[in-house]
């Protein structure tokens, strides 16, 4: 568990599934434009305990860590970030991806989740790079990486396919700040 000032950040147990289905059932709308389609049995508690199982061996296996922030009595999600793709060797680097709740956004939740994050992955996992890309009209997205000090490194043309369609991204990282 990782604290932040309003959040708990947690590899959420697979018992937790229906906060995480409540989520996502709830922010449907929410998150549609940005995310891939999704099919019947995404809004399922099912789907939901089989990705809370398969993220909890990710993390034991140290290539994917999945982070649920929830309220402090624990009884719902903020928000979500995920940071994927783990790769060791010369690279040590991954992806991340993330949203927050309709009813939290526009209140810092983002950056105060990613920040305690990203110092998790760059101090006790290790990692020198965290890629995340966005959508050209995904303003909101480009000014959370942009507080957080990502860089832009490039434009990928047709790079995911989101709500149906090959949608652009500009890339961006972030480095790990040596001393
Ligand atoms: C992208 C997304 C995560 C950004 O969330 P957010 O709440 O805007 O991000 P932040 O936590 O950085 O909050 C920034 C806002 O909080 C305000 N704020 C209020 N209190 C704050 C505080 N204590 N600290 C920082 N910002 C604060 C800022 O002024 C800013 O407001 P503004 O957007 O009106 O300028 C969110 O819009 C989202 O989930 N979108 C759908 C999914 C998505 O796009 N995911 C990313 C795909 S690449």
């Amino acid at each position: 568990m990782l604290a932040t000032p309003r959040t708990r950040l947690e590899i959420l147990p697979a018992d937790d599934a229906g906060l995480l289905l409540a989520y996502y059932r709830d922010n449907q709308v929410h998150l549609a434009p940005w995310e891939p389609l999704r099919d019947e049995n995404y809004l399922t508690l099912p789907n939901w305990q089989t990705q809370l199982s398969n993220a909890q061996a990710a993390f034991d296996a140290g290539s994917e860590y999945r982070f649920v922030a929830l309220n402090p009595a624990r009884t719902e999600v903020v928000g979500v970030c995920n940071f994927t793709g783990v790769a060791r060797g010369p690279f040590q680097a991954c992806y991340l991806g993330y949203s927050i709740a309709k009813k939290y956004e526009g209140q810092g939740f983002m950056q105060e989740i990613l920040e305690a994050a990203m110092r998790y992955m760059f101090n006790d996992v290790g990692l020198n790079r965290i890629m995340a890309n966005y959508m050209p009209a995904n303003e909101r997205s480009a000014n959370v990486l942009e507080k957080l000090g990502f860089e832009k490194e490039g434009y990928a043309r047709r790079y995911l396919k989101i709500a149906g369609q090959w949608e652009d991204h500009v890339l961006t990282a972030r480095v790990r700040a040596y001393q």
